[in-house]
């Protein structure tokens, strides 16, 4: 048996990476591919639950202690993640690492202190990153909501996502029709799955 794909979704906020990545998860599944969605942060846990209320309650916290604990929020993930891709459970995961990197790194901390924490996280295998311009997602319903949507500081986290992206990305155009984005997400998920068979490869770990 094939271990299962790690599959990413990131972005800047209200890109529609979370309709998408529920799509995914919905169309894997009917295909008899058995996959699970997550979603951090994970605001269900107790670290999480200190995240919701920094994002939607302004708790003071310190720009260093919450990106700690949003690091800590996906460590507190990562055994049951390996047993689900050992056995043979596709996650289709929407956010991580980057975004704790693009959004902590927008905030002026150091790009590599702000990878530090995270360095051994499992890799994905495939990234897609829902590219929509700051301006666009300002129009989207319930936009401002949060404390980090605001037109300037998303600008500088879109630019700190192109400069992590490597090999495993695919930039995807978040404007374009939904029923078109599915489609093209679909494919390519289901090629690297099908390459995965074919050859299979290990999991790798982030920033190694
Ligand atoms: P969400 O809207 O996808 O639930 O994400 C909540 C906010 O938290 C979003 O503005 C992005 C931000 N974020 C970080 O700052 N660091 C992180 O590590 C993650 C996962 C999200």
């Amino acid at each position: 048996m094939t271990r299962g794909l790690f599959i990413l979704f990131e972005g800047c906020d209200r890109s529609g990476k979370t309709t998408q990545s529920t799509r995914l998860v919905q169309a894997l599944n009917d295909s008899g591919i058995k996959t699970k969605l997550l979603k951090f942060p994970d605001r269900t846990t107790a670290i999480g639950k200190m995240i919701d209320g920094y994002l939607t309650q302004n708790t003071k916290l310190s720009d260093q202690a919450i990106h700690l604990m949003f690091s800590a929020n996906r460590w507190e993930a990562m055994e049951q993640m390996q047993a689900d891709l050992e056995s043979g459970i596709t996650l289709v995961v929407d956010r991580y690492a980057y975004s704790g990197v693009a959004f902590s790194a927008a905030k002026k901390l150091d790009f590599k202190w702000c990878k530090a924490p995270d360095v051994g996280l499992l890799a994905p295998d495939r990234v897609f990153f829902m590219d929509i311009h700051p301006d666009d997602a300002a129009k989207r319903a319930g936009y401002g909501e949060e404390i980090y949507e605001r037109r300037e500081f998303q600008i500088e986290v879109r630019v700190k996502f192109f400069t992590m992206m490597d090999k495993a990305w695919s930039i995807v155009d978040a404007n374009k029709d939904m029923d078109e984005i599915h489609r093209q997400i679909l494919f390519l998920t289901k090629k690297a799955i099908q390459k995965q068979e074919e050859g299979p490869a290990p999991i790798g770990r982030l920033w190694v």
